[in-house]
């Protein structure tokens, strides 16, 4: 399948590096789990500073793998938050890859839509401030 070429938002990433070899699957490409992962903190990191507080991930309401993730891919993780609750936060994620530096393409890897809750200092969930 031809890789889609995006242009990504024009608003900083909230997360961006560079995968390394420690974070692959058998197969030689990025593992799934470290995507997963890495767009939770990317959501989570929007959504706390939205909360103006910690918050805990509620639930994973969509998770999309779009295109392989490389070795020496350069990912960007891009947030946008797309509702607000009483307590959530619900984040849309999109990543996107730059890769073959000697001739750049950048294209849409993941997708996926996560809910958090805002907690106290106790670990209780707590209404949202005003934005
Ligand atoms: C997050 C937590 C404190 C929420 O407590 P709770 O009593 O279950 O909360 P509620 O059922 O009242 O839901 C709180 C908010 O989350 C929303 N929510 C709950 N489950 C949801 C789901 N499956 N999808 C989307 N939103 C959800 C509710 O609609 C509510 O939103 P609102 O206040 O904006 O209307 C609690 O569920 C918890 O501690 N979960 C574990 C969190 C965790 O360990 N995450 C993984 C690591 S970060």
């Amino acid at each position: 399948m031809a890789e889609q070429i995006i242009i990504p938002p024009a608003k900083a990433p909230v997360l961006r590096l560079m995968t390394m070899p420690a974070d692959t699957n058998p197969a030689g490409d990025i593992f799934g789990g470290w995507v997963m992962a890495q767009v939770d903190i990317a959501g989570g990191i929007a959504a706390a500073q939205r909360a103006r507080s910690r918050v805990a991930t509620v639930a994973v309401n969509s998770f999309q793998f779009k295109q392989p993730i490389s070795v020496g891919d350069v990912v960007s993780f891009y947030a946008e938050i797309v509702k607000t609750g009483r307590t959530s936060i619900t984040v849309d994620v999109l990543v996107v890859a730059e890769r073959h530096p000697e001739n750049p393409v950048t294209v849409k890897v993941t997708e996926a839509t996560l809910t958090y809750v805002a907690l106290d200092a106790n670990g209780n969930k707590r209404e949202l401030p005003q934005p």
